[in-house]
């Protein structure tokens, strides 16, 4: 191994990457029956904390694991492998499972098997260039607002778009914009910022939601919460897509064709770009005038 081992907090224990071992009983290793947040940290300071730290409840409540630990412990454990790592911008991952019962079995276990409860921390590497996606069939099941660890479709959607010398998929269900593969997607038709609405079909993306609301308050630009057709998607003026690591990120190309006209036609376009110096504005606020 080349890289330096990071920390990693498995279960009550400190250990790294390379030392850290996980029971082959772990109900995420045998069935993926877990859940999994990952929170950026900017400068060292955590972002969107309280958002991340909500929807992890939800997704414990909606497949039914006790949450493991109060908020003091995990800022504890945040707080450490922030300490941990020789970045200016890092993203904690966290997972937890169902736990490691004697034997395997569908079944859930019951209480006297403990959740299992991984976090560690990987430096966020800065995105060269517009995004170039192609567009696949969306097919992930009925519960995608869960930030489930079974990420099976959403990797064969990813490598599909690799393979293809692109950087993400868009999903699409129905004639139906969906989200990316590891990303929320916004388009700017007509004027306004339409995304695809929360609910099963989409994960409610914390930078999602925080832009929304930042759109709103300073009033930037008018927003339409509704799904889009694949064909308005390829109409749209500006796409770009959101995540936690890859902040407002342009997309330049959809299946071969240039997004947007004219001067921006391939490039970002200026909507995106005022949303993205607002956004970095908020990332920074140390950084910020306003
Ligand atoms: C399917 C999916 N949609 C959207 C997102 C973006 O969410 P967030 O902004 O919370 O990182 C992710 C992030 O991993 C994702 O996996």
């Amino acid at each position: 191994m080349t890289n330096k081992p990071r920390p990693v907090y498995l279960n009550g224990e400190w250990c790294d990457t390379d030392t850290a071992r996980v029971s082959v009983l772990d109900r995420g290793y045998l069935f993926g029956d877990g859940v999994y947040e990952v929170i950026p940290a900017f400068a060292g300071r955590l972002f969107g904390l309280d958002e991340h730290m909500a929807r992890l409840s939800r997704s414990l409540e909606a497949i039914g694991i006790a949450e493991p630990l109060g908020r003091d412990d995990w800022q504890a454990i945040f707080d450490r492998l922030l300490a941990g790592i020789d970045a200016p911008d890092a993203a904690i991952y966290l997972q937890v499972t169902r736990g490691a019962p004697e034997k395997r079995d569908h079944a859930w276990p019951g209480d006297e098997v403990s959740p299992g409860v991984m976090a560690t921390v990987s430096p966020i590497g800065a995105i060269a260039g517009g995004a170039r996606v192609i567009t696949l069939p969306d097919a992930r099941w009925a519960r995608c607002d869960i930030k489930s660890i079974n990420l099976l479709p959403n990797t064969m959607a990813r490598q599909q778009a690799l393979e293809q010398g692109c950087d993400e998929a868009v999903l699409v269900r129905d004639g139906l914009v969906m989200e990316g593969a590891a990303t929320n997607l916004f388009a700017v038709i007509n004027g306004r910022l339409v995304t695809a609405p929360t609910g099963p079909r989409i994960l409610a993306g914390i930078t999602r939601g925080l832009l929304l609301d930042l759109v709103r308050d300073e009033r930037l630009v008018e927003v339409d919460e509704s799904f889009i057709t694949i064909s308005a998607l390829r109409e749209a003026d500006e796409v770009f897509l959101t995540s936690s690591t890859k902040d407002l990120w342009p997309v330049v190309e959809i299946d071969g064709q240039p997004v947007g006209s004219g001067a921006h036609s391939g490039r970002a376009g200026p909507v995106t770009r005022q949303l993205d110096q607002h956004f970095q504005a908020l990332k920074h606020p140390q950084r910020s005038s306003r």
